[in-house]
């Protein structure tokens, strides 16, 4: 290990005074520091402090997670007894990484069976190392040899940690693992604590949801082989009376995996929060044979004192700078058009020529194919699985129509759903065997296809090579990578009895393929979508630049689903299109700007059909387009506050960005309804520099708002605020908070 300049770092040098510290590691701001008898182990960063310790007997404990300590405090573990004779004193020490064994009764890291039957696992620590800036430590059983690898580093700009966990075989028999997480956290019994956690279903993704947690096991689940529209790997907890959108404790964790996974929480016996995260114990055994390891996703824990808002905008701020590919030089999110809503399957060479243009003179800066440009795609019943272009639909190839694209000035992206096959197509009549199933058994369709099993290598060299040709021979700066069902017969018949693997290698595989096509592709830009927002985690955020948030496309309903999921999500990474109305979704007709006001919250889009645009409505595009890049590195990169939330029913919603420097801030004001002549309350804002004095502007133009001073210090903004009395249904307004210089 390098040795560190201590004194350059005032607050190492404090550690390594008050700790007697053996070991320090990390940049200017984050720290991992060991005591001199390599008990306690500390991580600080950004005003973070997560600690850990041996007690006498050997348990590595969770010492204390939240808000910086002092160098000095005195973090020690020290043994728990047993409770009573019911509650035994392994099952009482809160571990920081619990194997099932010694009458363990709340959620494992990791549960096994021996090959001689015995399922006794009990951890303990054996030794620690440095590895960079990540902690590594190893527990392992008090008698046989498997161990368990903890590594754990921390962010320096937001406290968030990243862990880990691997587990190893040093035996001579191939051990079972039956539940297996990334990791196990605990916080101090309390009176009450509230989890919050996100749910949905197809075109109603994001749905917040706060319940008390209780003895009562919570579990936030996939099932799917896929993330899925149901629950999100995230969710957060928080201090009922104490925690509130902008204040309070909150402690939130997610976890990076796309495919089956478990989070589940729960109150122990004396009122202390227990969480386990990782892979899917539902369904899923590994065979571990002598010499193998087996490695979970990543968990990220972080903490806020600074409420929900606060969480988010830390989580927001970790995936903007440390997760997204290219971080913090990322580039923004271009204006993009996308005919799906508007042509469906109908996609033909001249057809989207045709969208093209007017899309260009609308300021739009990337177009988007759809589905339905290959194989025999005419409806949702044929084609998928064959990548090759549709001779009659593009007589020419999409060379022309790229060429096109191109000449117009924007960059241009194609849909795929590379992981599926319809029944009826030349992949699935040339290899049958290459789909998830159970032999002899119904292979279940969904949409009319059926799932590809990727887990296979053969099947993970066919997609790299179709895709990346396709991308060797067109000039396509952007894919849509889609995946429009999820699991239902499960199985890998040439796996054998190890055939549950599938749920891990099927999305290892997946990440494969994704981070070879952006190796092999440098700029090439991905979305993730499935059928909307089901498959969005930070396992894929990594490998894939922007979401599509959700199908259901209706502005009123995004401002719902775009709050759900900036809980826990960047809205950098969140499309949101304006289509045609009445929305398909629900039938509802809202103005064009309703609609662009509700999309530009995101990264903005445009799925209408064009053709039927009147000029007015051209002009209205292209100012809104206008107007939205001149504010989209705020929305984009800025911190988000969701200043009123629409909340069930709620009439008026108002979200605010504030740009990193802020320089500029933006408040989207939405109204869902007007009744007897009501009035807004004041809207405070937030994140100002209360010294500066802010110009106030109508984004998109217009007159301000009457009530509305041209400018007023941030301080004013924030106390005072500003009153709207905005009229009539489904209207919204956008004002743009500038420094002055
Ligand atoms: C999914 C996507 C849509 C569209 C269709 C195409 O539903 O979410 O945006 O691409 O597939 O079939």
């Amino acid at each position: 290990m390098t040795p560190l300049r201590l004194a350059r770092y005032p607050l190492v040098s404090a550690l390594a005074a008050a700790m007697a510290l053996a070991v320090v590691a990390g940049p200017a701001d984050a720290r991992v520091a060991v005591d001199e008898a390599g008990r306690v182990f500390r991580l600080d960063g950004a005003q973070v402090t997560y600690a850990f310790g041996v007690d006498e007997k050997g348990y590595l404990q969770p010492l204390y997670w939240g808000g910086a300590l002092d160098p000095a405090a005195p973090l020690q573990a020290r043994a728990t007894r047993e409770l009573s004779g019911f509650d035994p004193a392994g099952m009482q020490t809160a571990q920081e990484y619990a194997g099932q064994g010694e009458g363990l009764v709340t959620d494992p890291g990791l549960k096994v069976a021996f090959a001689d039957g015995s399922r006794d696992l009990v951890l303990k620590y054996r030794s620690y190392r440095l590895e960079g800036e990540t902690l590594a430590i190893e527990l392992a059983d008090i008698a046989r040899p498997l161990v368990v690898t903890l590594r754990y580093a921390i962010d320096e700009q937001t406290g968030i940690v990243t862990r880990t966990a691997t587990v190893t075989n040093r035996g001579r028999q191939p051990v079972r693992i039956e539940a297996f997480a990334a990791a196990n956290l605990t916080l101090p019994g309390a009176s009450s604590y509230q989890l919050h956690f996100l749910s949905g279903r197809h075109a109603a993704e994001w749905t917040p949801h706060a319940v008390p947690l209780s003895p009562a096991l919570t579990v936030l689940e996939s099932r799917r082989g896929s993330v899925g529209h149901g629950n999100q790997p995230w969710l957060a907890l928080t201090r009922p009376g104490q925690t509130t959108e902008e204040a309070g404790p909150v402690w939130f964790g997610a976890l990076a995996w796309s495919g089956s996974f478990r989070l589940s929480a729960q109150t122990d016996n004396i009122g202390r929060v227990r969480v386990a995260a990782g892979y899917n114990s539902h369904d899923f055994v590994w065979s571990l044979k002598p010499g193998e390891s087996l490695e979970s996703p990543r968990f990220y824990a972080g903490y806020s004192h600074a409420g929900l808002g606060g969480a988010s905008r830390t989580f927001h701020r970790f995936q903007m700078e440390r997760l997204i590919p290219g971080g913090a030089a990322a580039a923004l999110r271009p204006v993009l058009y996308n005919s799906w809503e508007a042509t469906a399957f109908d996609v033909t060479a001249e057809g989207q020529m045709k969208l093209a243009e007017r899309a260009a003179k609308l300021g739009v800066e990337r177009f988007v194919v759809d589905d339905g440009w290959f194989g025999q795609r005419n409806d949702d019943k044929a084609g998928l699985g064959d990548w090759t272009v549709n001779p009659r639909k593009f007589p020419q190839g999409l060379k022309p129509l790229i060429d096109k694209v191109h000449a117009l000035g924007m960059s241009f992206g194609l849909w795929f759903e590379p992981e599926m096959v319809n029944r009826d197509s030349a992949l699935y009549r040339a290899h049958p065997d290459w789909v998830l199933n159970f032999p002899g058994r119904p292979r279940t369709e969904g949409r009319n296809q059926l799932v590809l099993n990727l887990a296979r290598t053969d099947v993970r060299d066919y997609l790299l090579g179709v895709l990346d040709k396709l991308l060797r021979e067109n000039d396509i700066q952007f894919i849509k990578w889609d995946y429009n069902r999820n699991w239902t017969e499960p199985g890998w018949p040439e796996a054998g009895p190890d055939q549950q693997r599938v749920y891990v290698d099927y999305v290892r595989n997946l990440y494969f393929i994704l981070a070879e096509l952006r190796r092999r592709h440098p700029g090439l830009e991905i979305e993730t979508c499935s059928g909307g927002g089901g498959r969005i985690d930070t396992g894929i955020m990594a490998l894939t630049d922007q979401a599509w948030t959700s199908d259901n496309t209706d502005p009123f309903d995004r401002l719902a689903i775009q709050d759900g999921f900036s809980l826990a999500y960047a809205p950098a990474i969140m499309m949101a299109w304006v289509t045609d109305v009445p929305n398909w979704a629900n039938g509802r007709t809202t103005s064009l700007d309703f609609r662009f006001l509700s999309a530009m919250q995101g990264g903005l889009g445009i799925g209408a059909d064009l053709n039927k645009w009147t000029a007015g409505d051209e002009d209205t595009a292209r100012r809104w387009i206008t107007a939205y890049k001149g504010i989209r590195a705020t929305v984009q990169r800025g911190q988000l506050y969701r200043l009123v939330r629409p909340t069930e029913g709620a009439a008026q919603t108002a979200t605010l960005y504030v740009a990193p420097d802020r320089a500029q801030a933006v408040l989207f004001a939405m109204q869902r309804g007007s009744q007897w002549r009501d009035q807004w309350e004041p809207l405070r804002l937030a994140g100002l520099d209360p010294a500066a004095t802010y110009a106030v502007r109508v984004l998109g133009g217009g007159a301000l708002p009457e009530g509305v001073p041209a400018r007023a210090s941030g301080a004013w903004w924030q106390n005072q605020g500003l009153t709207l009395r905005l009229r009539g249904d489904y209207v919204g307004l956008g004002l743009v908070f500038e420094a002055a210089k």
